[in-house]
């Protein structure tokens, strides 16, 4: 479900005329629809009503504050990567016994300020990681609870970049390895294990993958016990993929209908980390025609959008489909939808057949929610966009637009040029 949709000639977030919102704020932009963020957290909160997971939004796919704050408002904790993240979550008021903490390079400063905060559970991605928090936790007086992320070597059939599960990537531990810190857990005194965590890669759109590596991970537990060994809580990672185009994606539904019967065999905690599934289709990216472009060969659509802006058709390859704002009597053209940044690689979308659009016209940017403002640059010296949050008839700034003076503010030029 989604709440961008078109009355009459108007494409609406929720009960707000989007042309409405680029008037008041200018263009570019992203607009997110609260309804649609509570719509996708209570869907999987449900489906999964039967083992209560802690859903873990993953706050790497979308950091907008109130979108955080609208999320942990029904319930969710955070997935988080960073200082900066942790920060976000602890500012917006996030239970810290809901906040789980992931990343291959998790810095000496970052592993004592989550400690403090007393979060859920740091998953843990090498040896060397272990020893480290092993260590800080020491030196705090403090007992660290982790969980062993662990890479199942699974294939998660999407795109190479954006797959994590095998053993040709650099996350998690091997389950040779995993046997091994868990065997020895005791060397270890200022740690606790108390998970396995899986996350396999994203945009995956059936529960085979999934199936496979829950499965791999329940044997491994089964193995361990016994072993005599326990753990209280088995983290399964985001990953769900959501319809850009013509996918077919399992619905929550689906998705627990199928890996439900085995998360309840294993009788531990559930902890889920959603990310694009809550905040894909939640966002839209709003940009304006500067130009149409006929070069004989090809037509372009220059809008003031680029990859600064949205970088996943340009990284990725990604499609996102785009619509224009004001449903147009124009003729259908075929067209590139570009951006003004100076790479051939700026791009939104590819021969689209769209209305023969005008300068100032407006063009909306689909499943731009997740990964989309996050992953945002100031390639060309461009201020990044503002981001907008509707609800029923409102509408707010979220985040306001850079100005030239916040993109020069910590630049300084050294006496020894002057
Ligand atoms: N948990 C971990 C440990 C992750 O690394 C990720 C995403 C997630 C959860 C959330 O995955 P999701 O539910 O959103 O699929 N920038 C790429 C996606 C990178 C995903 C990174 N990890 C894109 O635009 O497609």
């Amino acid at each position: 479900m989604h709440d961008f949709k078109f009355k009459n000639k108007d494409l609406y977030c929720e009960n707000v005329k989007v042309s409405d919102v680029a008037k008041a704020v200018g263009t570019p932009f992203y607009l997110y629809s609260h309804n649609t963020l509570v719509d996708h957290l209570t869907k999987i909160q449900r489906a999964f009503a039967k083992v209560n997971p802690i859903v873990c939004f993953a706050m790497k796919s979308n950091g907008n504050l109130s979108v955080l704050k609208t999320l942990a408002n029904y319930g969710a904790g955070f997935d988080i990567v960073s200082m900066g993240e942790l920060k976000k979550a602890l500012l917006i008021g996030a239970d810290p016994k809901k906040i789980v903490f992931a990343s291959v390079g998790k810095t000496e400063d970052e592993i004592a300020i989550a400690l403090k905060a007393g979060i859920l559970f740091f998953n843990v991605e090498s040896v060397p990681e272990l020893e480290e928090i092993n260590r800080i936790a020491k030196k705090m007086g403090k007992v660290a609870p982790v969980a062993l992320r662990i890479n199942p070597d699974v294939a998660a059939a999407t795109h190479n970049f954006i797959t994590t599960g095998t053993l040709k990537n650099k996350f998690g531990i091997d389950l040779t390895s995993t046997r091994r810190l868990l065997k020895e857990q005791k060397k270890y005194k200022n740690i606790k294990i108390t998970g396995l965590h899986i996350h396999i890669g994203s945009q995956i759109v059936t529960a085979k993958p999934f199936i496979n590596a829950i499965k791999k991970v329940i044997e491994f537990l089964e193995s361990l016990r016994s072993e005599g060994i326990r753990i209280e809580y088995l983290d399964i990672g985001g990953g769900m993929g959501i319809i850009y185009k013509d996918e077919n994606p399992q619905t929550a539904q689906n998705y627990s209908d199928a890996i439900l019967p085995y998360l309840e065999k294993t009788g531990l905690k559930i902890v889920m980390e959603p990310g694009r599934f809550i905040v894909g289709n939640a966002g839209i990216f709003v940009t304006k025609v500067l130009y149409l472009k006929d070069n004989g060969f090809k037509k372009f659509l220059i809008v003031d959008g680029g990859m600064n802006d949205l970088i996943r058709p340009s990284l990725y390859d990604a499609y996102h489909e785009i619509v224009a704002v004001k449903a147009s009597k124009a003729k259908i053209i075929k067209v590139d939808v570009v951006g003004p940044i100076c790479e051939s690689g700026d791009f939104l979308g590819k021969a689209r057949e769209l209305p023969a659009l005008k300068k100032n016209d407006l063009l909306a940017v689909l499943s731009a929610g997740a990964y989309g403002f996050v992953m945002s640059s100031n390639y060309n010296v461009r201020c990044r966009v503002p981001e907008v949050l509707v609800k029923g008839k409102e509408f707010a700034v979220t985040k306001k637009r850079e100005t030239y003076d916040d993109l020069l503010r910590n630049e300084t030029i050294p006496t020894f040029l002057k």
